[in-house]
């Protein structure tokens, strides 16, 4: 190898090095969204920018009437235990009745509390309208 030929690879090597360094840590920040959609969230935004019919659904509900955030179900987008679908025990926390009624009536077998409850809206169900109605 030349001198010429090996001052433009050390060059190069350089050159990467110094990239390498300073993309570094911002790839490890927006790693931490689980979500690849998530780790382009621009500053600003909130999850109605993007969730606009479920945050009106979810508006209109009484988990937001109640303060029940998009984050007390999922967790936060960055979080390790952000869950697209929340687990069981998430609803456990404020509903263990209706939760230990699932896990132990043979009639919920295979159900989940969506099978009933549409997610975001969570209503309970309308009564069946009275015949001739
Ligand atoms: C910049 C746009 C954007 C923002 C802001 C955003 N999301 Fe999302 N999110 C998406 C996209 C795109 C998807 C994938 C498509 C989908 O499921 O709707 C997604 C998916 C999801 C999912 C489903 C994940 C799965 O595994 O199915 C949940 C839950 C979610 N987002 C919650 C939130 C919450 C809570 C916030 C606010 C803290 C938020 N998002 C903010 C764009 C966004
Ligand atoms: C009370 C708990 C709860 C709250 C609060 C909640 N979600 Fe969800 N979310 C769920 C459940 C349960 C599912 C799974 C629904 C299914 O699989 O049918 C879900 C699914 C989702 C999905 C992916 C599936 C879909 O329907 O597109 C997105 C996106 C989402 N939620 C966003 C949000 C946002 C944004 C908010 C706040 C405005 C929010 N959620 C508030 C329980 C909740
Ligand atoms: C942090 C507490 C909290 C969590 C977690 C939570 N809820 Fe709720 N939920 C509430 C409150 C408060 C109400 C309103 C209760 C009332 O009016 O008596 C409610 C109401 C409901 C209702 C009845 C709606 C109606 O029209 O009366 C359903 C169904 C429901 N939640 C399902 C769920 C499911 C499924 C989950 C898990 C995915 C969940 N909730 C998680 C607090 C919570
Ligand atoms: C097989 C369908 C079904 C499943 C599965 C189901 N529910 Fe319900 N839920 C109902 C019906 C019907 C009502 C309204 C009638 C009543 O008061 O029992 C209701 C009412 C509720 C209410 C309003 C308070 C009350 O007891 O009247 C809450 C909160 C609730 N459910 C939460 C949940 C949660 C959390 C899950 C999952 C652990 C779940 N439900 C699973 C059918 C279901």
């Amino acid at each position: 190898m030349n001198r010429f030929c090996a001052r433009t690879l050390g060059l190069a090597l350089f050159a990467f090095l110094v990239v390498a360094f300073a993309v570094q840590p911002a790839m490890a920040q927006q790693d931490q969204a689980t979500i690849v959609h998530h780790r382009l969230i621009p500053a600003g935004d909130t999850c109605a920018t993007c969730h606009k019919v479920i945050y009106d659904q979810w508006k209109a509900s009484p988990h937001a009437a109640n303060g029940v955030q998009c984050t007390v179900c999922h967790g936060e987008t960055t979080a390790d235990d952000f869950a697209g679908m929340p687990a069981l025990s998430t609803c456990a926390t404020c509903h263990a009745d209706q939760v230990a009624q699932l896990k132990s009536d043979p009639f919920m077998k295979g159900k989940t509390c969506v099978s009933c409850h549409q997610a975001h809206i969570f209503a309970e169900h309308q009564k069946a309208a009275p015949k001739g109605e």
